[in-house]
């Protein structure tokens, strides 16, 4: 498992490119990239100038294009963002609306319109009693807030020890310290040790690599892992624990559904305890799995949702937590309030963008369009299952993660040295040449990511799945 869980592009050695663009070279020489190996892009020892940095351009739709003009299906969405495709210009005349009206006014003891329309729509859309928005940059910054808030209510109630959180194994929560902590990946917390005390891991819902005993009955592996987190509250003593935070379907690791009956048992068990769910739906809200929230395709009401990400399509910065009116009640109270914000939390002209991008959802019935592909999509790519490498094709609605693997009968993985050939020696540039640009990853086990945009259809479904089909033959060159 290695440190640099979101490096979608690294260029291998015999691809030397001896001189990039304008654009690359300065990239290399001043932007620091996020998660990203610059070494690739430095001097080699022969003298060479190093891979030039990829610069994407532009998008269309589906499709965005490189600085010298080659087209990629956009395969992940930029970052698990773009539900409704590139180049909508409603989107950006709604920004630049808002930006000559108002360009940014703080949420802090004030509100302006945007952020207020848009916490009345999503309070309106979210289940049950979630009704309270509290607005942030992006998800990592939610968790956070999820987290605090937590905390204090319980502080505000009678309950000043519950303040410890359990999340899963290699499940990914964000970077700010509390959320790292909450993070289930030890080689990316590693070096940003201690983090906050207080957070504790219980096993994921990978059915693939779930005890034997469990291969052939879901809803029986679904309650041992349900029960895990029982057990978790049991072992740190009730009175402590404040929240459990789990994603309807796990990301990291490669996209790992919930099985039948998980959430409903989950759900018991934080009510017997009276610990908070949290479903954080930073990747998986506004359609990504078919609903506006996936807690309703899995069918559990949480205490709060953190999301980010396609609330805005991308186009601009913003994250949130949506509360139940059940905790915001002490903050009604005398001079109790959340200690808690962010300058640009509900930014003005990021309101703007989500109000554009959900008229869009509406409008194309873009929710009902997953729900009616999601299975085609599914199968599409199960064909690559013929393929010695491909174990195993899992997700939801446009989001399926394809693990690799070097032994299919045995389900064998690869090791550290054969996932840095495969994933970075070979897949992730082979897969751009290809022109599809999507995550070879190895958080856990090595996979392939998919979450295109939410428009696309079968014949684009096809079009992956041959590009991923003839790289992916391949492969087993390179191993
Ligand atoms: C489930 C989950 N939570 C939190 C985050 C962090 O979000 P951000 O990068 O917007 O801080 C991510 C990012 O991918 C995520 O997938």
């Amino acid at each position: 498992m290695t440190t640099e869980p979101m490096a979608v592009y690294e260029p291998s050695s015999d691809t030397h490119t001896p001189k990039g663009t304008r654009h690359s070279e300065a990239a290399r020489d001043h932007l620091w990239m996020h998660f990203t190996r610059h070494s690739v892009f430095e001097q080699g020892d022969d003298g060479g100038r190093g891979h030039s940095v990829p610069i994407i351009v532009r998008g269309e739709g589906h499709k965005v294009y490189d600085d010298r003009g080659n087209e990629y299906i956009d395969g992940l969405a930029g970052l698990f963002t773009n539900q409704v495709g590139h180049g909508r210009t409603e989107i950006a005349e709604a920004m630049a609306h808002q930006a000559g009206t108002l360009g940014f006014f703080p949420l802090w003891s004030y509100a302006h319109p945007p952020a207020i329309e848009l916490a009345e729509r999503l309070a309106d859309i979210a289940p049950g009693e979630l009704n309270r928005v509290f607005f942030t940059t992006g998800g990592g910054e939610a968790v956070e807030t999820a987290w605090k808030l937590a905390k204090q209510y319980f502080k505000l109630t009678g309950k000043p020890g519950k303040h410890k959180v359990i999340s899963r194994s290699v499940a990914y929560h964000g970077t700010p310290q509390g959320a790292l902590s909450i993070t289930g990946i030890p080689a990316a917390k590693e070096m940003f040790e201690p983090l906050v005390p207080g957070a504790f891991k219980v096993p994921n819902t990978n059915l693939y690599r779930a005890p034997e005993r469990f291969r052939d009955d879901e809803k029986a592996f679904g309650e041992w892992a349900a029960d895990r987190i029982g057990e978790a509250i049991e072992f740190e003593g009730p009175d402590t624990v404040a929240a459990v935070f789990l994603e309807p379907v796990q990301n990291s690791g490669g996209c790992f559904p919930p099985p039948p009956g998980y959430f409903e048992r989950v759900r018991k068990i934080c009510d017997d305890y009276d610990v908070l769910l949290v479903s954080d739906e930073t990747i998986c809200a506004f359609g990504r799995i078919g609903s506006m929230f996936a807690c309703e395709d899995f069918g559990y009401e949480p205490d709060i949702i953190t999301t980010a990400k396609g609330i805005t399509s991308g186009y601009a910065p913003l994250g949130l937590m949506i509360a139940s009116e059940r905790l915001f009640e002490p903050f009604r109270q005398g001079m109790n309030y959340f200690p808690h914000g962010y300058t640009w939390g509900g930014h003005p002209v990021s309101c703007a963008a989500a109000m554009a991008n959900l008229d869009i959802f509406e409008r194309e019935g873009l929710t009902d369009h997953v729900k009616a592909n999601a299975g085609a999509f599914r199968a599409t790519l199960e064909r690559l299952l013929d393929l010695p490498i491909v174990g195993d094709v899992r997700g939801a609605g446009y989001f399926y993660g394809i693990e690799l693997v070097k032994d299919k009968e045995t389900r064998e993985t690869f090791n550290d040295e054969e996932c840095e050939r495969l994933l970075r020696g070979y897949l992730s540039k082979a897969l751009f040449d290809a022109g599809i640009y999507c995550r070879a990853d190895d958080r856990g086990d090595p996979v392939i990511q998919l979450a295109p945009a939410l428009t696309i259809g079968q014949a684009e479904f096809d079009d992956i799945e041959s590009r991923l089909r003839s790289v992916l033959t391949e492969a087993e060159q390179h191993l």
